[in-house]
C-alpha cells in the first residue's frame, strides 16, 4: 500500500473511531438525564395542576390518577389526552379536563378545565396556542388573568344564554379588538362543563375504584 493509501486508511480508522466514542458519549449523556428530563416534565405538569386544584384541597397525587379522554364532540381532543381526578381521603373533589378550542384566530388553543365535584369551575389554564401577541394572547394566564373570569362559574351561573363574550350579550369580557379568541376559549369553558355534567358518575365511579391510569368509555367519547 502506497503513502496516499495508508494515509486515508488511517484517517479512516480515526474517523470512525471518533464517531464511535461520539455516539457514546451522546448515548451516556441521554441516559444518564433521562431521569431528571422526565422528573422536570412531571414536576412542570403537576404544577399547572395544582393552580387549579392547591395542595390543600386534595391529597392524592393528581397526576397517578388520571383517565384517558378522547372526546372530539364536547372536548375538541384530536387525540387522547389526560383527565386527572383530584381526591380527599378517597372521596372525589373534582376533575381536571384537557379541552381543545378548534376555533382561534390562529387554530387550536389547548387547555385545561379543572371542575369541583359540584359542577363549579376551579381554573382555566390555557397550555399552548398561536393567538396574535397584544390581541388574542391574554388569555394565557403569563399575559393576563381573563381566564379567572371563569372562577366558581358553572353550568347554571350564568345561565346558558349567557356563557357568551359581552359582545354576544353574554357576562364574559372580549378584548379590545379581539373577539375570536376569548369567543373561542368560552365556547371551550361551556362545553367542558357540558362533558363533566355528562360524565360526572363515571368519572367519581373510577374514582372511587381507585383504579390508576385507563380509559373509560360514554356516549361522549372517554373510551375504555
Ligand atoms: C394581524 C391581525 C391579528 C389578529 N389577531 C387576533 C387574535 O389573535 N385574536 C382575536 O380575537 N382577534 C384578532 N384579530 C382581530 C380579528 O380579526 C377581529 O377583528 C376581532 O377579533 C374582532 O372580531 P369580531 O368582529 O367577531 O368582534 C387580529 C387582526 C389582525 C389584523
Amino acid at each position: 500500500m502506497n503513502i496516499l493509501g495508508q494515509s486515508i486508511t488511517k484517517n479512516g480508522l480515526l474517523l470512525g473511531l471518533f464517531a464511535i466514542v461520539t455516539t457514546g458519549v451522546i448515548a451516556g449523556t441521554y441516559l444518564s438525564t433521562r431521569g431528571l428530563i422526565q422528573d422536570n416534565i412531571r414536576h412542570a405538569e403537576e404544577g399547572a395542576l395544582l393552580e387549579l386544584f392547591p395542595k390543600s384541597s386534595h391529597d392524592n397525587s393528581m397526576l397517578d390518577d388520571a383517565l384517558s379522554a378522547t372526546d372530539s364532540e364536547l372536548l375538541g381532543l384530536r387525540e387522547a389526552k389526560k383527565l386527572y381526578r383530584a381526591t380527599m381521603n378517597g372521596e372525589f373533589v373534582g376533575a381536571i379536563l384537557p379541552a381543545t378550542a378548534r376555533d382561534g384566530y390562529t387554530g387550536d388553543i389547548d387547555m385545561i378545565v379543572g371542575i369541583k365535584e359540584d359542577g363549579t369551575i376551579s381554573g382555566v389554564r390555557v397550555l399552548s396556542h398561536r393567538e396574535t401577541p397584544g390581541l388574542g394572547d391574554q388569555v394565557d394566564y403569563k399575559k393576563s388573568h381573563w381566564v379567572d373570569g371563569f372562577l366558581d362559574k358553572s353550568l347554571s351561573n350564568p345561565e346558558e344564554a349567557k356563557w357568551a363574550v359581552k359582545k354576544d350579550k353574554g357576562v364574559f369580557d372580549q378584548f379590545t379588538g379581539a373577539t375570536i379568541t376569548p369567543r373561542a376559549v368560552t365556547k371551550a369553558v361551556h362545553k367542558a362543563l357540558l362533558y363533566y355534567a355528562a360524565n360526572k358518575a363515571e368519572i367519581i365511579d373510577a374514582t372511587a375504584k381507585n383504579m390508576g391510569e385507563q380509559q373509560i368509555s360514554t356516549d361522549v367519547g372517554m373510551q375504555r
